[in-house]
């Protein structure tokens, strides 16, 4: 399933925020509204916020009424500064940007030959995803056995990207190869992506799939239910420490208590040789609400003190392998793929 795309001159994606109940695709007419639409989460997962920021710019050309190149390039400017505010740990937003921005300035010039290279670097950015994550599934298929139960974190399938999924691609492309597999998902506090989500996408697919809360993920651990942990990633340092959802690392300590496998499955796009550590990587602080409430319910007392971030960071020394398009990787090998 596709969850974004191009559409008459406007930005269509499936609004996240209403899954499970409702399957609903909205419009984004302008960049506003589609930074509005990244700010409150309708879509939301590092693949896909590359794929939304490129299109950003890309309605901003479509609909631009400058008749100079130097007068649209500004409005790009502009455009690329109000979705770079919208959310600060995905690194997939960031270097889309870069790059759709940097094809703009090569090809500027005149307005007709600006929209059109601004349109197609989009357009290649949210079509290289799908190839990028069905090479990843291929590639990280060969570490899963028939008969797996894999723990997964948040939501890294289809809805997390353009369509088909990191973590959930390789658990999609095992499957494809007639592999018995499935999926142990965590409810993910406090939005829910792995409740509402992760389970969704999987039930539509007919792959087996058991949701857990957050805390029952040792005492799943300690039973032997589970054989590997595959999640997806927000940004990777140059070191290998990975910033992923919130919850993350917990599960990781866990996993490497009990001697399970843990694998992050990540397009190159999401890694970020210029951050050096985990400690770097600036962490996403959301509304308290998030957390005092669940589903327009209050579950705290009025002005309690919370704290929200919506990610945190594994070290690289409790990663098994980085699942990538180019192959699979221990860890501290990332950085070798950029020099
Ligand atoms: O806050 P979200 O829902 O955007 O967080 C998403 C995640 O943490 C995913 O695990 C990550 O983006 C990888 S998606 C392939």
């Amino acid at each position: 399933m596709r969850t974004i795309e191009l559409e008459d001159n406007q930005v269509k994606l499936i609004d996240q925020t209403l899954l499970p109940t409702e399957a609903k695709f909205v419009k984004c007419i302008n960049v506003e509204e589609l930074a509005r639409a990244i700010e409150e989460m309708k879509i939301r997962g590092a693949p896909a916020l590359g794929a939304a920021a490129g299109f950003g710019l890309a309605i901003t050309v479509m609909n631009s009424e400058s008749t100079k190149p130097e007068k649209m390039l500004q409005e790009l400017k502009n455009a690329a500064g109000r979705i770079r505010r919208t959310r600060p740990t995905a690194a997939n937003l960031f270097s889309a940007l870069d790059r759709v921005m940097k094809t703009a300035e090569q090809n500027a010039a005149s307005v007709e030959e600006l929209r059109e290279a601004v349109v197609e670097a989009a357009e290649a950015i949210a079509e290289e995803d799908i190839q990028v994550n069905q090479k990843m599934g291929e590639n990280g298929s060969e570490l899963i056995e028939d008969g797996d139960t894999i723990l997964t974190h948040c939501n890294a399938g289809s809805l997390a990207c353009v369509d088909y999924g990191t973590a959930l691609g390789v658990v999609r492309a095992a499957r494809e190869q007639g592999k018995d597999v499935s999926v142990i998902a965590t409810e993910t506090r406090p939005l829910c992506q792995g409740a509402r989500l992760t389970t969704w996408e999987l039930q539509r697919d007919d792959i087996p799939v058991t949701l857990i809360t957050d805390n029952m993920v040792g005492r799943v651990m300690s039973e032997e239910k589970v054989n590997r942990v595959i999640v997806g990633a927000d940004r990777i340092a140059a070191n290998g420490d990975v910033a992923n959802k919130i919850g993350t690392y917990t599960i990781a300590v866990l996993a490497n208590r009990h001697e399970i496998p843990f694998y992050v499955a990540t397009p190159l796009s999401t890694i970020d040789p210029q951050t050096e550590s985990g400690g770097e990587i600036e962490i996403e602080n959301r509304d308290p609400k998030e957390v005092t409430t669940l589903a327009g319910q209050e579950l705290a007392p009025k002005e309690i003190n919370v704290l929200n971030p919506a990610f945190d960071v594994t070290p690289a020394e409790l990663i098994t392998r980085i699942i990538t398009e180019k192959g699979v990787f221990k860890p501290s090998e990332i950085k070798s793929l950029f020099d």
